[in-house]
């Protein structure tokens, strides 16, 4: 099982912010997601949203301050706080921030947060002022210390028209770091995994450049994967479309060149590398230090090949033993298992990841893919036509379990 929210008992607290609304659809998001979503809202908060709201997106009981001093008042702070896996506290009010900095519990959400050791999550929204605050600023300083993980604010424009940090953050972006944080501890914890993502573009001037049609959503599924495994990421990538996968640590590169260098520099220490990306195999020779003119006549580009990163990959890890694992893909329109049977031997990988892009529905772009496993004793399984998610975590799934025979 590899959803890390799945199951899981998460206390969302809302409070008296404008922004309690969009708890709703954090709570939804959770929900869909297969987590037990127990709701406590302030007083402050039922003045914006009603707990009967989130009753009827989670199917559970929302709590409000009527059951801190109901007949079940003990056991239910004591309750929730105890079998919580995570407090979600999402908008966090200036008010709620510095109660939970002070340790004051004078409420049920207060009170449930000090009776619960699980991990604290925190999305502060507030008007600008509020949130630039000494006070604020330090509350928000002592919580982060004790080790509260901060989700935003955004900066942009607040209820008040005015302009500055304290957005709300976008609730797929607290849903994913709930998820990044319940899954540390999986079969993947304590492991490195560097991935390649996206197309690398080769500049021909400085406004044209040769690319693929890589979109990076394979490389970008993959890193989810691995997280949600438990792994520390690093995403060596192409893209700024794709929504960052919460908790990996983003290396941005344009050319094969940077590509390489990247991954040489970040897989010196890394369990895994995935390379995923779509590599440029040539490059432009000179690159043009002004736009070539059309007036002057069609150009004659040439071109040379680029660093076979795989290649050298293989040549440190013969000589360091680092990446322990390596994974290829091959992205293939005709005799697909033969070329990467050809592959997988001369880089000397652990894997390959064969990719049928003679379809519409596999490959570039399309949210699908058709891939076919091979390993180096020949053998092979097909994934069949699956999301690119689902073909990542089917990858993953095989690779972790090298980890788990040490
Ligand atoms: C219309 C309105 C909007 C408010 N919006 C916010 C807000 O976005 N953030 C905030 O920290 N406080 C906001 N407040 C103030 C809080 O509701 C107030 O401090 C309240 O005591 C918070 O209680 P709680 O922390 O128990 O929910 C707002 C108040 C009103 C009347």
């Amino acid at each position: 099982m590899t959803n890390p929210l799945r199951d899981k008992f998460i206390i969302l607290g809302v409070t008296g912010s404008i922004a309690a609304y969009k708890a709703v659809e954090v709570a939804s998001k959770l929900t869909q997601s297969g987590a037990l979503v127990d709701v406590i809202l302030t007083e402050a908060a039922c003045k914006f949203v009603s707990p009967l709201t989130f009753q009827s997106v989670t199917g559970r009981k929302a709590s409000t301050e009527a059951d801190l001093w109901g007949g079940e008042g003990h056991v239910v702070h004591v309750s929730l706080g105890h079998r919580a896996d995570l407090v979600l506290v999402a908008p966090i009010s200036a008010n709620t921030l510095a109660k939970l900095a002070m340790g004051i519990a004078d409420n049920l959400l207060s009170v449930t947060v000090l009776a619960s050791s699980a991990p604290l999550i925190i999305a502060p929204a507030m008007d600008v002022d509020m949130y630039n605050q000494p006070i604020t600023q330090q509350n928000v300083e002592t919580l982060r210390k004790r080790g509260a993980i901060i989700v935003g604010p955004e900066s942009g424009h607040l209820a008040s028209g005015l302009v500055g940090p304290g957005r709300f953050s976008e609730p797929i972006d607290i849903v994913n770091q709930a998820r990044y944080i319940l899954s540390r501890g999986g079969k993947l914890a304590g492991h490195k995994v560097v991935i390649t993502a996206g197309g690398t573009s080769e500049p021909i001037d400085p406004v044209r450049v040769i690319t693929n049609r890589s979109s990076g959503k394979q490389g970008y599924a993959l890193a989810q994967a691995s997280l949600d495994l438990g792994g520390d990421v690093t995403l060596i990538t192409t893209t700024n479309s794709l929504p960052e996968p919460a908790g990996a640590t983003l290396i941005h590169v344009n050319t094969a060149h940077e590509m390489l260098e990247a991954v040489l520099k970040h897989s010196t220490d890394a369990d895994l590398l995935i390379m995923a990306a779509a590599v440029a195999d040539f490059r432009p020779f000179r690159t043009a230090s002004e736009k070539i003119k059309k007036e002057a006549g069609v150009p004659t580009i040439t071109l040379e090949k680029t660093e076979d990163i795989l290649a050298e990959v293989a040549r440190k890890r013969e000589q360091f033993g680092f990446p322990r694992r390596v994974i290829g893909f091959a992205a293939e329109s005709e005799s697909l298992v033969e070329n990467a049977r050809r592959k997988i031997k001369q880089k000397r990988l652990d894997m390959i990841a064969a990719n049928d892009i003679s379809t519409s529905d596999s490959g570039f772009e399309v949210d699908t893919n058709r891939v076919t496993l091979l390993f180096p004793d020949g053998t092979l399984q097909e994934l069949g036509l699956q999301s690119k998610f689902e073909t990542a975590r089917l990858i993953l799934e095989k690779a972790s379990s090298w980890f788990e025979q040490g």
